[in-house]
């Protein structure tokens, strides 16, 4: 198993309910270390950028408003198999399907409602930590040295 980034997003609902600390903490017992992480407000531009490839789903101005509603919270998570290890701990997209113990199904409210977002492949990390976190880039995180 590599070690590898992936983007996490903790939504406008994950946010307003007051649980950024608990998500953040399922994380980071997980293995998945935050290396860059920041509490912003998403403009309509850089969301519309950011969901670019759901343009045509009818769902794509609903979901647009939605990020836009509140203030996000944009983390740059890494861990050894960080893509799919971040995506078990969400659970699937529509809470009603997602596995006991996982973020959407203890707290999502409904597929658009549904508290975070990961990216879905390694390559998607990449697009999506550059979009947000260009700087992450060129940086090296060594844990060994600082544990
Ligand atoms: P996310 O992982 O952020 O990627 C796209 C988002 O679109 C998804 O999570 C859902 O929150 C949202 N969405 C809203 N409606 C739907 C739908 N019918 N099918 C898939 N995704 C949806």
């Amino acid at each position: 198993m590599a070690t590898e980034r992936t983007l996490s997003i903790i939504k406008p609902d994950g946010v307003e309910k007051g649980i950024i600390g608990k998500i953040v903490s399922r994380f980071e017992s997980n293995g998945l270390k935050p290396i860059a992480l920041r509490l912003t407000h998403l403009s309509k531009r850089e969301a519309e950028g950011f969901y670019a490839v759901h343009k045509a789903r009818p769902f794509f101005n609903d979901l647009v408003t939605f990020m836009t509603g509140g203030p996000v919270v944009l983390m740059v998570l890494e861990g050894e198999n960080a893509v799919l290890k971040n995506r078990e701990i969400m659970g699937a997209t529509d809470p009603k399907k997602a596995a006991e113990g996982t973020i959407r199904k203890d707290f999502a409210t409904d597929i658009e409602k549904n508290t975070v977002h990961g990216s879905d492949s390694a390559e998607n990390a990449r697009v999506e930590i550059s979009y947000f976190f260009p700087e992450v880039q060129v940086h090296a995180y060594d844990w060994k040295k600082l544990t």
